[in-house]
Parts: C-alpha cells; structure tokens; sequence
C-alpha cells in the first residue's frame, strides 16, 4: 500500500512554493564544497553531520543552517547546490518551483549577492532547458537583521531585473513581527515584487495578519498557527489566501510533537488554500514525496485530496494564467490516469 501511495505521488505534477535552497545542502555535498573551497567544518563525517540534525526549535536548526551555509563560495557552488536539488526535484515530478534564497547570510560573510544570484539563476535556467521545470526565484530577507540589511539586499537584486521574482521574510520568527520591515516590503511592491512571508510558523497568529496588512504578503508560508484565531482563519479562507505548509518540518523543528498531531487536516478542513511543501529537506529528512507521504499517512489521505494539493500548489504559484491552466490539466490527466489506490 505504502508503495503504491509513494508511486502516485511521486508521479503526480506538483509545484514546490516552500523551499529554501540552502536548505537543500545536503551532508555529501557540503563535504564536498568544504574541500573544495578549503573550509572547516565542525563535523568529522557526512554521518556525524546528519547525528547532529536534531532540532529543539528553529534556532536550534537556522544554527546549524546558517553554519552550513559557510562552504558556499564561488557561483559555482550555487549552482551545484541548485542543480542538485533541481535533479532530486524531477524525479519528483516537480513541475515549478519558487525557491528561497538568503542573500544577507552570504553578503554577511564577504560574498557578494551576485556571485550567489548568478549561481542559482544559471541552475534554474538549466532546469527548465534539461527538466522543463520552471522556477520563479525568491529572495527573503531576515527577519532577526535590522530592516536596513533587507534594504541594501533589495538594491542589490536590481541588476537581475524580473529574474528574481520575489521577496520573502525568514529566520527567527518570535521577537520579530513583520512591522518593522513594512518600509522595504512597500518598496519591494513598487518595484514589481510578488510578496510572500514566513509567519505563524513558531510566531503567533497577529505575525500572519501582519503580514497580510503591512507586508502586503500574498501568500503565507507556514500560517500553521491561524487555527488559533478563527477570525483571521475566516480571512484566509475568505480572501483564498495559500498556505505553504511543511509537515516534517514542523515536527523535526517541534512545532508539533508528531505527524499526527500536525494540523495539515484541519486546515484542510477549515476550507483553508493548503500547500505541501518541503522548507530545508536535507536537514529534516524527506523531499516533498516525503512530506506529502507522511501527511497521507498520518491522516489517511485519499488520492483525491493528494490531487486537490497538487491542483492547489500550481493554483497558489505564481505562474501566469494560461501555465497554471496547463499544469493543472496535466495534474488531473494524471489522476484520471493513475491506478486507483
Ligand atoms: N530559514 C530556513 N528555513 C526556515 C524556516 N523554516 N523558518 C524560518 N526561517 C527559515
Ligand atoms: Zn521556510
């Protein structure tokens, strides 16, 4: 049964919206990174790495993160980061993708935002030309830095023109409310940016209004906790507003304390726009087969709600009119055409 479910799955089109690519840094590549770019790593093995994958909460985790990020150096290494994931992602039947990167954690560190910019937009070209999976980049800013860092980081993406697609807001939610960056956010908008913002992931649900009504953010990532108000639940839903939700995630980070007790459901439930998504697969364990596997799982999905996420995550993408239209014909033909499970 198991299989069967992991066959459909993976063969069903899907769209990624909740992925950050230095997330996606797995133990082997980034040993490899390490000697090419001669820098020490805290860890004496690939194994001893992924032993140290044990998260309290998301500090405990952007820790970890943050320090991994030290062996991305050259544009090339962004590009192999890229690459990889956008290799893993096709055998997914990942059909689009709107990653994340964090410019600041590598300007911070002396490399320069067009040196990891140029990487990753080489990558995601070769994606689309070898994989045909499209991509609209985005680029977050951090939240726990003050608002000028964001500013200078949005004056830097100007070379790349529409390349870069969006802003988002990440790293340590609580403590960091979304009004402090409402004067980058309002001129990222007046640049042409689609918005998009981490909010109610550990941070309480005035995080998601606020990001809503001071970010103008048109898409949530996690939201998890809008359940705790229920009028701001009946705004999402009112206003169709995504939620890019990342089950194993919340669990390795202890949002919730196991698969069952994930309220994937009950968002669902409520009418809320849900989207599967993966945030940092190589530090929590599974790719977005896995995370819709485990969701399947722990609630007993049928194939017809796995399908409506896969409708939702190319409905809740920002792709044109006429692609959505298209990937969604692809994602029913599919279902129409798949065993029943
Ligand atoms: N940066 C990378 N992953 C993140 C997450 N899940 N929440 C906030 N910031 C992040
Ligand atoms: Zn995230």
């Amino acid at each position: 049964m198991t299989e069967g479910l992991r066959a459909f799955i993976t063969g069903l089109p899907k769209a990624e919206l909740h992925l950050h690519l230095e997330g996606t840094l797995e133990p082997e590549l980034m040993f490899a990174l390490a000697a090419r770019n001669g820098v020490a790593l805290p860890y004496a093995s690939v194994d001893e790495a992924r032993a140290a994958y044990e998260f309290t909460d998301l500090q405990s985790f952007l820790d970890l993160y943050y320090a991994g990020c030290a062996v991305l150096v050259t544009e090339q290494d962004f590009y192999d980061l890229t690459r990889a994931y956008l290799d893993r992602a096709a055998a997914e039947s990942v059909r689009h993708v709107e990653p994340f990167f964090d410019p600041q954690t590598h300007t911070a560190r002396g490399i320069p935002f067009s040196v990891a910019a140029d990487g990753i937009l080489r990558a995601l070209a070769d994606g689309e030309r070898i994989h045909g999976i499209t991509s609209k980049l985005i680029m977050a800013f951090l939240r726990d830095q003050p608002a000028e860092s964001a500013g200078a980081a949005l004056e830097e993406a100007r070379v790349h023109g529409e390349r870069i697609a969006g802003v988002g807001l990440d790293s340590a939610e609580v403590g960091h409310p979304p009004e402090g960056f409402a004067e980058v956010f309002a001129e990222a908008r007046r640049r042409g940016y689609r918005v998009v913002a981490h909010a109610g992931e550990e941070g309480p649900p005035e995080y998601i209004t606020g990001a809503l009504d001071v970010l103008g953010a048109e898409r949530i990532d996690h939201g998890v906790r809008c359940l705790e108000d229920p009028a701001l639940t009946r705004r999402l839903v009112d206003e169709r507003i995504p939620l890019t939700v990342c089950p194993l995630s919340n669990v390795r980070l202890r949002v919730v304390p196991d698969m069952a007790s994930h309220p994937l459901e009950r968002l669902i439930e409520a009418g809320l726009m849900v989207t599967v998504n993966s945030d940092d697969p190589a530090y929590f364990g599974g790719y977005l087969v896995d995370n819709y596997l485990a969701a399947a799982e722990a609630f007993g999905l049928t194939k017809d709600v796995l399908v409506a996420l896969a409708e939702n995550s190319f409905a809740a993408s920002f792709l044109g009119g006429a692609d959505k239209i298209a990937r969604i014909a692809e994602v029913h033909a599919y279902a129409a055409s798949a065993e029943a499970l």
